[in-house]
């Protein structure tokens, strides 16, 4: 329902953790000298009529900046896969309500947003679709999104702020479907270190206002990229961990997301968590429009 002109959004549990990232984008972008320009951020806060800062409490500049930083991560692989491929599609993965296309599209580029229903729901009635940009209503584990996407120009996956609150299985199932459906394709995700993990679970990662974190059942620790990148014959090397030296030294170790860009799609290692590898060629179920491999993810934030 609209208020003032303004909608009102409630979304729970999981999908209510879009508002702290567009919370924290819009307050970067306000600053001075942000380290991300993002000014679609700023109209959007300001048409949704859901206080933020009772939830949240007030943003700072130390989380605001290492959100940012994890959000250029994300736009600059964006960008060095649309110079490669500029009529590529990008599937964004949980996209909540991302601008992400407002700062990176080139114009000639195709999106599909895959989301939740009533996230989609939230999505498309702040940010309608376009021509050239979509939002199947559905969870990124149907897989039946797939079928919408048009691989002959190139495909990169991006799953920012999601894997961490799938279950491991779920995550392995969701890699594994992307290496399989895209081969020469690169996936990029983010992920939660170990300790931070744990504390989510045990209900520990509270804000002052005493908003407390969603679980995050899967996480991985930067150290443990190498041992999946021979994980799953649907993927090889090619892994590469895309956390923003900035960010480490913004945030200091283990509060920034550890950003993970990958030169392809992933599979999990059975004993351990997926990390950022490429489909193998060899061994990929190939289609007559298969990408060509992304070659080159840029991995810093350079301001
Ligand atoms: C932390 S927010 C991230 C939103 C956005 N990517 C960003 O970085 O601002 C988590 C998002 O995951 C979405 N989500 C959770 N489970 C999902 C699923 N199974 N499939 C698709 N989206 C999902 C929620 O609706 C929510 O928008």
């Amino acid at each position: 329902m609209d208020h003032d002109g303004r909608r009102r959004i409630d979304p729970q549990g999981v999908p209510e953790t879009l508002l702290w990232n567009l919370h924290q984008r819009a307050y970067e972008a306000r600053q001075p000298h942000p380290v991300l320009d993002d000014p679609k951020a700023i109209e959007l806060v300001e048409r949704v009529d859901r206080p933020c800062e009772e939830t949240f409490g007030p943003p700072s500049r130390l989380l605001s900046q290492g959100q940012a930083l994890r959000v250029r991560t994300f736009d600059d692989a964006v960008r060095a896969f649309l110079r490669e491929h500029p009529r590529g599609t990008v599937v964004t993965l949980a996209e909540g309500v991302e601008t992400q296309f407002w700062r990176v599209d080139n114009g000639r580029a195709h999106w599909l947003c895959v989301e939740l229903p009533e996230t989609a729901k939230v999505r498309r009635a702040l940010l309608p679709d376009g021509e050239r940009r979509r939002t199947p209503a559905r969870s990124a584990l149907a897989l039946s999104w797939r079928d919408e996407v048009d691989a002959s120009h190139g495909v990169l996956v991006t799953a920012q702020g999601l894997l961490m609150y799938l279950r491991p299985a779920e995550v392995r199932q969701l890699i594994a479907g992307c290496a399989e459906a895209f081969p020469g394709g690169a996936l990029v995700f983010d992920a939660v270190p170990r300790w931070f993990g744990e504390r989510t679970l045990r209900g520990e990662m509270k804000t002052a206002r005493g908003y407390v974190t969603p679980p995050m059942p899967w996480a991985l620790d930067a150290g443990e990229l190498p041992k999946i990148r021979t994980a799953h014959p649907a993927v090889t090397r090619g892994a590469r961990t895309a956390a923003a030296t900035r960010t480490r030294r913004v945030l200091r170790r283990g509060l920034a997301r550890a950003a993970a860009a990958a030169g392809g799609a992933q599979h999990p290692a059975d004993h351990g968590r997926p990390g950022p590898v490429r489909p193998d060629r060899r061994t990929a179920p190939r289609t007559p429009s298969a990408a060509r491999p992304l070659r080159t993810v840029k991995q810093r934030a350079r301001r």
